[in-house]
């Protein structure tokens, strides 16, 4: 079992570094345009393995993709980062010369794999990449949801006072400002959100949400990659176990939410061909409401886009 890591910055390695200590591939391969980057980080990750107990190879490449050759799994991580006072549509032009290239390359070699992007704009790079590599809809995903719900538990815990385990949320739509909560499929070991705040004051932690990869950006020059890394490998070990977990994440939306044509995030069956099903929930108006201006602001992006 062979997955690909594109581009060896924070998340790749660390994605790398993760997925490795849980020893469910037989080999990561690390490739990036910098110069002996990710030899460097897949021998410092190697070396680590031997203390953390795991039979996973890892092996980093200059810009070779013949290495990623047959990769069950291909993630792209490449591409710029935010920086401070920069938001994530502000990448659009740079990367998404980046994203068109490496998917082209990479789905050469691999016409199997399943591909999850990360980089930003990430419903903008996911449609690109489905586009570029021509592959059907359920094995492009993009990583965001699940890095955003997380950020809300951990928001929602300190809030109230509880573990982030034992809270259950989805939010919806674009990784960005329109993000869209969904208050009434929240809940804390079964007991409906209501129970422990209200509406309004659940606002206020979205708005949190919202600002949280900005707040990062701000504290760290860059972007995060702790959390975005271990949303990434919930990924991967949910389609290599094929344990059909359900996470928000950027798919290709063929009329649910009556939405046509583009990536945004949705809750999905994650299994052993990418995206099984993509779960329609009953939005209410304003839910569907703020989930639509979420489409809008992907579609007037892509219909930008000159690639
Ligand atoms: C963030 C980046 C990964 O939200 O978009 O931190």
């Amino acid at each position: 079992m062979k997955i690909t890591i594109i581009g060896s910055g924070n998340v790749g390695t660390y994605c790398a570094s993760f997925l490795a200590q849980k020893d469910i591939v037989n080999k990561i391969i690390l490739i990036d345009v910098k110069k002996n980057i990710s030899k460097g980080k897949s021998l410092d990750i190697s070396q680590m393995i031997p203390l953390t107990g795991s039979n996973t190879k890892i092996y980093g490449y200059t810009d070779d993709y013949l290495k990623s050759k047959n990769s069950e799994i291909i993630v792209v991580t490449c591409g710029m980062p935010r920086k401070k006072g920069m938001s994530r549509d502000d990448l659009v032009d740079i990367n998404s010369k980046i994203i068109s290239n490496v998917v082209k390359e990479a789905i050469n070699l691999s016409p199997n794999a399943k591909f999850i992007i990360v980089s930003n704009p990430l419903d903008i790079m996911t449609y690109i990449g489905y586009i570029k590599s021509n592959i059907s809809s359920n094995k492009i995903i993009g990583m965001a949801g699940i890095l955003d719900t997380a950020r809300y538990r951990f928001f929602l815990s300190k809030k109230i006072g509880i573990s982030p385990i034992d809270i259950q949320s989805l939010l919806i739509g674009g990784h960005g400002d329109t993000m869209v909560p969904l208050y009434r499929y929240t809940s804390i070991s079964g007991i409906p959100i209501k129970e422990f705040i209200s509406e309004v004051e659940n606002e206020e932690i979205i708005n949190k949400t919202k600002k949280a990869g900005e707040e990062l950006v701000n504290y760290l020059g860059t972007s995060a990659w702790f959390a975005p890394s271990v949303s990434i490998v919930n990924m991967i070990e949910s389609i290599l176990k094929d344990s059909k977990r359900i996470f928000s994440c950027s798919s290709f939306l063929n009329g649910e939410y009556g939405i046509n044509g583009i990536f945004l995030g949705v809750p999905v069956i994650l299994g052993k061909n990418g995206v099984d099903k993509i779960l329609e929930l009953k939005l209410n108006s304003n839910e569907m409401k703020l989930f639509h201006k979420s489409a809008i602001n992907v579609k007037n992006i892509i219909k930008k886009l000159s690639i």
